[in-house]
């Protein structure tokens, strides 16, 4: 069999970038500054410019950057947030560690994400902001749900973890609400050495608030304004960050020509691909193919040598942790489809055009 090919090949990112990630780790061990320190500023400066936002503020994580917004925008017990069940679940862990309640609706069949028409039916007098994601790396329909947002007076937070670099309309997103949060995991287009986040806005308020919160709620040692949490991001985070973040137009450009080149020789097959909206370019994060045999597929790709995966395989209004929230199966169809379907191929800079067209061939023997 021939050398199989992995999901996501990490090593070969790393070994493409390994002088400058070791000139950037021994500067850190240099200057000790391994919680936050100067490293992680520059990033943040570097990174703002990037999204075209005005505050970056880096995190621990993405989730943390998430927990820290729902307290930014005052959203506690009692209130509700009208989110995706069609997501990594760290956007509603948010919500629910302010003890407030997610409320979910049913994303849209073409791009995965939230489907305006379905938020605004899910609107309460309770509801205090709607939190969308980019899946994939494609925008959600952002005029759509800002225009609900801006008339319901709601807040619109962007849940950007996957989207590093998307643009709606020719805008970044992660400037497009009163905040934006990204993740840096290892797996995302931009990703550090260990955990990483970010909470993007061009509210000066809001940006000198979560610098307080991710330290303790403190501006001046040990003197504490509110309570806070440890959610600094690490020094090497930072120094790491800042030589991924000079690659990821040139990553950028590579994942849009993968998806075009799987595109094309997929066409031809039974398989629902992803298409860009007319409003978007994606950050193709992911590459997420659609059919009813998904799983014998998966299957057939695993035992040839090709990594795949599920994003995601049981939407989140039925997850155990969320029983609570009464919701039953059938509540969001579309979703629920789209779990049972979904198959993401693999999608990074350093795959190569002949192992895109192995892993074609492969899915064209499938059917
Ligand atoms: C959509 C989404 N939201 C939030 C997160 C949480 O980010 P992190 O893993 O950095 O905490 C992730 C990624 O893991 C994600 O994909």
């Amino acid at each position: 069999m021939s050398e199989p090919i992995p999901y996501f090949d990490l090593p070969a990112q790393i070994r493409s970038l390994r002088p400058d990630l070791d000139a950037a780790i021994a500067r850190t061990l240099d200057n000790c500054s391994f919680c936050l320190g100067p490293d992680v500023v520059q990033f943040e400066k570097d990174f703002a410019k990037y999204i075209s936002a005005e505050h970056c503020v880096g995190f621990n994580s993405g989730t943390s950057a998430l927990h820290v917004a729902m307290i930014l925008l005052g959203v506690g017990p009692g209130d509700e947030v009208i989110t995706t069940p069609y997501t990594f679940v760290a956007t509603s862990w948010a919500i629910s560690y302010v003890g407030a309640k997610p409320v979910f609706a049913d994303i849209e069949d073409a791009t995965f994400n939230l489907d305006p028409k379905l938020v605004e039916r899910a609107i309460t007098p309770r509801t205090k902001a709607i939190m969308p994601v980019h899946l994939y790396g494609h925008p959600f329909d952002v005029d759509s749900i800002l225009e609900i947002a801006r008339r319901k007076k709601l807040a619109l937070v962007e849940d950007a973890a996957q989207a590093h670099g998307a643009t709606y309309k020719g805008k970044t997103v992660g400037t497009l609400g009163a905040m934006s949060c990204f993740s840096f995991y290892p797996g995302k287009n931009l990703g550090a050495c260990g955990e990483g986040g970010a909470l993007v806005t061009n509210n000066a308020a809001y940006a000198a608030r979560a610098r307080s919160l991710r330290e303790h709620g403190s501006t001046v040692r040990y003197y504490y304004d509110e309570v806070g949490y440890n959610y600094r991001m690490e020094g090497i985070q930072g120094a790491v960050l800042g030589v991924k973040l000079k690659r990821l137009g040139q990553w950028a450009e590579r994942r849009r020509a993968i998806a075009k080149i799987y595109s094309e020789l997929l066409s031809v097959t039974p398989l629902q691909l992803p298409r860009e909206a007319a409003y978007a370019q994606s950050a193709w994060h992911l590459y997420v193919v659609r059919h009813a045999r998904r799983d014998e597929l998966k299957i057939h790709l695993d035992a040839n040598g090709v990594g795949c995966a599920l994003h995601y395989p049981l939407p989140l209004h039925l997850q155990k942790c969320y029983a609570s929230l009464g919701y039953k199966a059938g509540d969001f169809p579309v979703a629920e489809k789209a779990a049972r379907e979904c198959l993401s191929l693999p999608i990074y800079p350093e795959l190569t055009d002949q192992q895109i067209q192995r892993i074609t061939d492969l899915i064209k023997r499938f059917f």
